[in-house]
């Protein structure tokens, strides 16, 4: 084995571009795809938050994206790592590495609730297997959703097993079990999404829904919303959370950063709207509410897969690729902080094992939100806050308040404070485009969001 690493290149690498593509894919396509995308845009109306969503995307978050795998090549040590030494080499304070701490922090409190919900899908391909869905109302179906979450043992146990499942694969190291996982998984999913669509089109209420995601109708978005949607453009890519630096630090020299990016941001809009186009013809013709809010998917797709022939078949399918795909993110999610106390000399095992527990415990406090604490909403002195409970407020502070603030210190440290011929050195011709559009464009549709948010 060690005779064999200098043919094999360094082996805290990914083995191809390919590798990395599954990885960061892995990573950005989640429960932030299949179950956060349909219900917020539910919430918010629909078409014009697309929209803006999708303008947030091209805007912001691919730029962003270059930026963050862009900064771990050239750091090529843990998120918190890579920002001091790249400021060190700029010239530039320490502090920067500040930005490595809110991103490694935001992917922790992420983790406490993503692994919550995630838990989710544990005992509905349980109830898929066992054929509970088939025939199922839709009364039916969200009763068994409210038992779930009024269940606090229920729902820890499976919090316990997905985080669990997330600190196995972080402490035998990201690379090993990562690319082999995403490379089948993924296209399964993305067949499956489309299997789903194909049966929406039958409901009859296939053109009610994409009028409802596709046609905009600007009066009804405010500025919170638009802030949601950006919040979610960095949640969906996972930036500003270190994940995308982390996994760029094991990417070789030759691989062209700009395109592999556009390659992921386009496989996970790709896979959001393939859940929008699936789930709200559902929705409509079941006379169900698009602003139902987290539940959504979990009351609306048991409807579907009880209806279809082979349903339960389909059914388990399903939510076992959609525990994949949130075990993918985890993972990445865990990353930022493995990868620090590795560096600071602590095991990957301890260092996982350490992490998971603590996020863990924080989880417990989701479980809580869900059922005892659902009347706990400490911030409610404050308008923006108001009846929220602690797993609002994660979600809350992490997409809305610490990405966007992270995202726009990385866009000025990129833009400003690091020498442009050691950005180009990475992204090469593309960065003619993103230079400007990172030094100008993404700080100040930050800001405007910022100030009509404040405002
Ligand atoms: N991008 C993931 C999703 O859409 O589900 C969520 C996520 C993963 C956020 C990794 C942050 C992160 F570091
Ligand atoms: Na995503």
């Amino acid at each position: 084995m060690a005779e064999n690493n200098q043919q094999a290149g360094n082996p805290a690498q990914w083995s191809s571009r390919f590798a990395f593509i599954m990885a960061a894919v892995g990573s950005a396509v989640g429960l932030g795809n299949i179950w956060k995308f349909p219900y917020i845009t539910g919430e918010n109306g629909g078409g014009a938050f697309v929209l803006v969503y999708l303008a947030c995307i091209a805007v912001i978050g691919l730029p962003l994206m270059m930026a963050e795998v862009m900064l771990g090549r050239r750091g090529g040590k843990s998120p918190i790592g890579t920002m001091e030494r790249v400021a060190a080499t700029e010239g530039r304070s320490k502090g920067w590495g500040g930005i490595g701490i809110m991103a490694t922090l935001a992917a922790f409190l992420i983790l406490s609730f993503y692994s919550v919900i995630a838990g989710w899908t544990m005992p509905y391909i349980v109830s898929a297997v066992s054929g509970e869905f088939s025939g199922i109302a839709a009364e039916e179906s969200g009763a068994l959703f409210g038992g779930l979450l009024a269940s606090p043992g229920e729902l820890l146990l499976w919090h316990s097993i997905f985080m669990g499942l997330t600190v196995l694969v972080s402490a035998g190291g990201v690379r090993h079990g990562l690319e082999r996982a995403v490379t089948k998984l993924m296209p399964a999913l993305f067949v499956l999404l489309l299997i789903l669509v194909g049966y929406a089109m039958t409901t009859g209420h296939f053109g009610e829904a994409v009028s409802f995601l596709f046609t905009p109708d600007f009066s009804a978005l405010t500025a919170e919303a638009v802030l949601v949607a950006l919040g979610h453009a960095f949640f969906t890519l996972s930036l500003a959370s270190g994940a995308m630096m982390a996994y760029g630090a094991y990417l070789k020299k030759d691989v062209s950063i700009a395109r592999t990016s556009v390659v992921v941001a386009i496989m996970d809009t790709g896979v959001a709207l393939l859940a929008g186009l699936a789930i709200f013809p559902i929705v409509f013709a079941n006379g169900l509410e698009p602003g139902a809010g987290p539940g959504l998917i979990f009351v609306t797709l048991p409807v579907a897969f009880g209806q279809m022939p082979g349903g339960s078949f389909f059914a388990s399918l399903f939510f076992v690729l959609l525990l994949f795909a949130a075990w993918t993110s985890s993972i990445s999610m865990l990353e930022s902080l493995v990868s620090y106390l590795n560096e600071k000399g602590v095991s990957r095992v301890k260092a996982a094992i350490g992490g998971g527990l603590v996020a863990w415990l924080v989880g417990i406090t989701t479980v809580l939100s869900l059922n005892e604490w659902s009347g706990f909403t400490p911030l409610d002195m404050f308008a923006r806050f108001e009846g929220k409970t602690l797993f609002d407020l994660y979600d809350y502070l992490t997409a809305n308040i610490m990405m966007p603030l992270g995202a726009l210190f990385t866009a000025i440290f990129v833009g400003w404070k690091m020498k442009p011929e050691h950005s180009a050195g990475e992204l090469g011709g593309w960065h003619k485009v993103w230079f400007p559009v990172i030094r100008y464009l993404s700080p100040i549709a930050l800001l405007i969001v910022f100030y009509f948010n404040l405002k």
